[in-house]
C-alpha cells in the first residue's frame, strides 16, 4: 500500500496538533510542515520534516516543495496562507488540498465582505457600518446615541484588530487607531456591541455539505478575569457546557446558510469552517466572525477528541465522498492553556532566547510510552498533550522563540479534572527570569456550571 506524505501549512499549536493527528493515520508515512516548529520535530523525529525558513505566504516555495516531495495531501491550516491563495496555486498544480480557496476564505480575510454576506443570507449579525475613511467613521458615530461599540480592521490582524469602545468618544479614539493596522485597517467596521457568552464551532465542509465537528470556548484576553488586550487565544475548554441542543440547531442553521450561500456565490468552501459566536441572554446565537480554518488553540482541544482517522476524513472531502463521513468523538472534557512569554501580546522582545526549564520533563509526562521520571506525577500520564509553537531547541536546551510558546492540553471525565491535570502539568515549567505567563482561569465558566450541578 502506498503510504501518504502530508504537508501542513502552519507553524503554531494548531499545526502541531494537525501533524500529531495525521501521523496517527495508518495511511500516512510522513508529515511535512511549513514552517513547522522545533517541538513538532523533536516529538516525531523520524516522521516529521520542518521548513523553518519558509513563510506560510511563500506560495512559490510551498508549491515547489509540494512538487519535489510528491505530496499526497496539503492541509492549508493558516489564515495568511488562505488569504494569499496558497490553496488556489496548489490546486492549479494538481494537488489535493484540504482548505478553502482565496475567494471562499474571503469570509475571514475581509470582515466587510463577511458582514455583507451575513446580511444577504439572513445570518444573525450585529448592526454594522463599513467605513472607508476616518471621516466616514466619525460622522457615523456622531449621528448615533451614546453606546458601546466594536471598531474593527476589515483585514487580517492576528486576532488583535477588534477594539472595544466603551462610549462614542472612545469609539472616535479607536477609529484613529485603525491606521496602526496598515492596509488591514484602511477599511474598518463599526459594530453594535453584543453582550453574552462567546463560543467557537467548527464544521468540516465540502461545498454545500457540512458536518459540525465540535465546539470550544476560547479566552481571548491576556489576563485572568478576561482583562487586558485581546490575543489569538489564551486557552479553551471543550465541549462548552453552555451549548444545549436548541443552540446546536441554531448553529447548524447558521452553517447551512453559510455554506449554501458561499456555494451560490460560486465560492464553494472546502475544509474547516470556524463560526465565532455569541449567545445572548435569551439564548439566541449571533455571529461575531467566520474564520477559514481551525481556531488556535481550539484545534488543540477538538482534534484530539475525534476518534476517526483525520487523513481519511480529509480524503473523503477531496474525493467527493462526503456521504462517507461520520465523526465519532470521545466523551471527554479537555482544557488547553497557552503558555506565553511575559509581555505577550505587546512587547516580549526581552524574553526571546531565555531558557525554558522543565519542558523536557513535561514532554516525557505527555508520552505514555516513556518511563516517567517523577512517579508521584504519574496520575496525569497519557492524559496530557503538549503542542509546540514559539520554542527553539538548541544544543538540547529549550529556548523562547516567540510570544506563544507551547500549549498544554489536559483531559478528564469532567472540566474540573481536565483543569487539574492541565495546571499540574504546567506547574513543572519555568522560564528564566520569571518570564512565563499563562492564565490560571481557563474554563472558569464551565467550572462554575460543573460545581453548580
Ligand atoms: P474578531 O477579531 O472579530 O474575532 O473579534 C475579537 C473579539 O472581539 C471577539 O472574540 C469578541 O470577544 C469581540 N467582539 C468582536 N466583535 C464584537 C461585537 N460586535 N460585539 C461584541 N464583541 C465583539
Ligand atoms: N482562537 C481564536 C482564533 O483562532 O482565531
Amino acid at each position: 500500500m502506498h503510504k501518504a506524505t502530508v504537508l501542513v501549512i502552519d507553524g503554531g499549536g494548531r499545526g502541531s496538533v494537525l501533524v500529531d493527528k495525521y501521523l496517527q493515520s495508518p495511511h500516512v508515512a510522513k508529515v511535512l510542515a511549513i514552517p513547522g516548529n522545533d517541538l513538532m520535530l523533536s516529538q516525531n523525529k523520524k516522521k516529521v520534516v520542518i521548513f523553518p525558513q519558509i513563510k506560510t505566504t511563500d506560495v512559490d516555495q510551498i508549491a515547489s516543495i509540494a512538487k519535489r516531495e510528491k505530496i499526497d495531501l496539503v492541509d492549508v491550516a493558516q489564515d495568511d496562507a488562505v488569504a494569499v491563495g496558497v490553496t488556489d496555486t496548489l490546486l492549479k498544480g494538481g494537488f489535493k488540498v484540504f482548505g478553502p480557496t482565496k475567494t471562499a476564505g474571503q469570509i475571514e480575510w475581509d470582515k466587510a465582505f463577511a458582514r455583507r454576506f451575513m446580511e444577504k443570507f439572513d445570518i444573525p449579525t450585529p448592526a454594522f457600518k463599513i467605513c472607508k475613511s476616518e471621516q466616514d467613521g466619525i460622522k457615523f458615530i456622531k449621528s448615533r446615541k451614546e453606546s458601546e461599540w466594536y471598531v474593527k480592521a476589515s483585514g487580517l490582524a492576528a486576532g488583535k484588530g477588534a477594539l472595544y469602545a466603551k462610549d462614542n468618544s472612545d469609539a472616535i479614539e479607536k477609529i484613529h487607531e485603525m491606521k496602526n493596522f496598515g492596509k488591514s485597517g484602511e477599511i474598518f467596521l463599526i459594530e453594535e456591541c453584543l453582550r453574552g457568552e462567546e463560543f467557537s464551532s467548527f464544521a468540516i465542509v465540502d461545498g454545500p455539505n457540512f458536518i459540525v465537528v465540535g465546539h470550544a470556548q476560547d479566552h481571548k484576553q491576556v489576563y485572568d478575569g478576561n482583562l487586558g488586550p485581546n490575543t489569538g487565544g489564551m486557552g479553551c475548554s471543550s465541549p462548552p457546557m453552555v451549548i444545549n441542543s436548541e443552540m446546536e440547531n441554531q448553529i447548524k442553521s447558521i452553517f447551512q446558510k453559510t455554506v449554501e450561500g458561499l456555494a451560490k456565490m460560486d465560492r464553494p468552501y472546502r475544509g474547516i469552517l470556524y463560526l465565532g459566536g455569541m449567545i445572548d441572554v435569551k439564548g439566541n446565537v449571533w455571529v461575531i466572525e467566520f474564520n477559514a480554518r481551525w481556531g488556535d488553540p481550539e484545534a488543540q482541544v477538538i482534534i484530539p477528541a475525534i476518534k476517526d482517522d483525520f487523513f481519511q476524513l480529509a480524503s473523503y472531502v477531496l474525493n467527493n465522498q462526503f456521504n462517507k463521513i461520520k465523526i465519532r468523538k470521545d466523551n471527554t472534557f479537555r482544557i488547553v492553556v497557552a503558555a506565553t512569554s511575559r509581555g505577550y501580546p505587546e512587547d516580549y522582545k526581552v524574553v526571546i532566547g531565555k531558557r525554558i526549564f522543565g519542558l523536557d520533563r513535561l514532554l516525557d509526562y505527555s508520552a505514555p510510552s516513556l518511563r516517567h521520571p517523577d512517579p508521584e506525577l504519574v496520575e496525569g500520564k497519557g492524559s496530557i498533550k503538549i503542542f509546540g509553537a514559539g520554542v527553539k531547541i538548541s544544543n538540547g536546551q529549550y529556548l523562547v522563540n516567540g510570544g506563544r510558546l507551547f500549549y498544554v492540553v489536559g483531559q478528564g471525565k469532567n472540566v474540573a479534572q481536565a483543569r487539574q491535570k492541565t495546571y499540574n502539568a504546567l506547574s513543572l515549567v519555568y522560564v528564566e527570569g520569571n518570564n512565563l505567563h499563562y492564565r490560571t482561569d481557563i474554563g472558569f465558566r464551565d467550572l462554575e456550571r460543573f460545581y453548580d450541578l
